[in-house]
């Protein structure tokens, strides 16, 4: 029992030690041109609108660069804290703010643990500031609204950089998978051009179209992909669930598999040459969020493989390894 752990500890803390932390906590400062932000006490709270109360962090509080993230702690929805999430509460809180399914929000809460420079001792968990590490499991350069590392501000929100993409919508009340397509490609091939350190692997390639498709999925339908524009644009400028504006959870879950299938629209209508020997798609998505090669499937993240295994990401062997070590 104690060796299990101690094996896993080490090979643990050796794959932390590559990413010396940033630490740095997303700004939210001046960056909302759209409507002034409200103070705590005058937003939408359950007495007045029905839905969950509304502010952004406030000290002490730590959000991360992902504005679904932030949107749930900004409502309570997830902890507001943003600390100590864990797998069962990414499952619960992203089921009930967002309908994301149990097997997206393992996999990808288990590469947000990934981010936790001491995730064993301390318990299977990450606050939302440990997502800014630069690591390569989920944070990447030409996302939608912040500068590459070597352009500029890579965490805070950028509005010269999100104006880019919201120009692909123009004349538009919804955004839609083709003109979602060309935006995020147009992110990706704006930075490669000008950032001489682009970083582009295979990973990034699919966790940047993952992230285009949540958005659709999440602020509009899971399988159309369509979304009110000013939907979108809540999570993004404001990191607030747009309740007042009309928007409920879809109906119909976001998950591994709607995840996929949208992707894979996504780069027929983008044109983007596709990795050699990666299958786009729910297995691939599923594969670089656990650690393997999406091209020949093979262990590539052997620390992330190894948390797969222990937050059930795997399957059945995680549940049996989560009791070894006592977590
Ligand atoms: C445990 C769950 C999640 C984790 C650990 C996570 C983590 C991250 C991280 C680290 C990034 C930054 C990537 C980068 O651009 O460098 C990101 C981006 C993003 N995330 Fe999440 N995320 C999670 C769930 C969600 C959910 C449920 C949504 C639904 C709306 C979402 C929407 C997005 C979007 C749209 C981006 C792209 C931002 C941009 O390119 O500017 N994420 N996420
Ligand atoms: C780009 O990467 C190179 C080598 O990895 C590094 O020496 C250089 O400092 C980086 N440039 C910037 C602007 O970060
Ligand atoms: C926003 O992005 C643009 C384009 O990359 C960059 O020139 C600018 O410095 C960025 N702003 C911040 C605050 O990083
Ligand atoms: C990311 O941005 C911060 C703040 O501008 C900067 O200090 C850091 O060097 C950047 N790059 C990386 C790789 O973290």
């Amino acid at each position: 029992m104690k060796s299990v752990s101690f094996v896993l500890v080490g090979l643990l803390a050796q794959y932390a030690s590559a990413f010396p932390g940033m630490g740095n906590m997303r700004k939210e400062a001046g960056v909302l041109p759209r409507k002034p932000v409200a103070e705590p006490a005058s937003t939408s709270s359950s007495a007045s609108g029905n839905y969950p109360a509304w502010h952004p962090a406030q000290k002490g509080e730590v959000r991360s660069p992902c504005p679904g993230l932030n949107s749930l702690a900004n409502h309570d929805i997830c902890p507001r804290s943003g600390k100590g999430y864990t797998i069962p509460i990414l499952i619960d809180c992203l089921k009930r703010g967002l309908n994301v399914g149990a097997d997206f929000s393992t996999v990808v809460g288990t590469a947000g643990i990934a981010s936790n420079p001491n995730p064993l001792p301390s318990g299977l968990y990450f606050d939302l500031d440990m997502l800014d590490r630069h690591d390569f499991v989920i944070e990447h350069d030409g996302s939608l609204s912040r500068a590459d590392a070597t352009t500029g501000d890579n965490h805070s929100f950028n509005q010269t950089i999100w104006d880019s993409v919201l120009a692909y919508y123009s004349g538009m009340t919804d955004a839609t998978i083709p003109v979602a397509a060309k935006a995020r490609y147009n992110r990706i091939s704006t930075e490669a051009a000008r950032d001489p350190n682009f970083s582009y692997s295979p990973v990034q390639f699919i966790l940047s179209y993952g992230e285009t498709a949540l958005y659709l999925s999440t602020m509009g339908d899971p399988i159309t992909g369509v979304a009110p524009l000013e939907y979108v644009r809540s999570l993004f400028e404001e990191e607030k669930l747009p309740y007042e504006l009309g928007w409920q959870p879809p109906k119909v879950p976001t998950t591994l598999a709607s995840l996929g299938a949208m992707v894979l629209q996504l780069n027929a209508e983008s044109g983007e040459t596709i990795p050699e020997g990666v299958i786009l798609g729910e297995n691939s998505l599923r594969a670089v969020l656990i650690g393997l090669n999406a091209a020949t499937g093979e262990i590539e993240n052997n620390a992330l493989y190894a948390l797969a295994k222990l937050t059930g990401a795997l399957g059945s062997l995680g549940g049996t390894l989560k009791s070894l070590t006592g977590s």
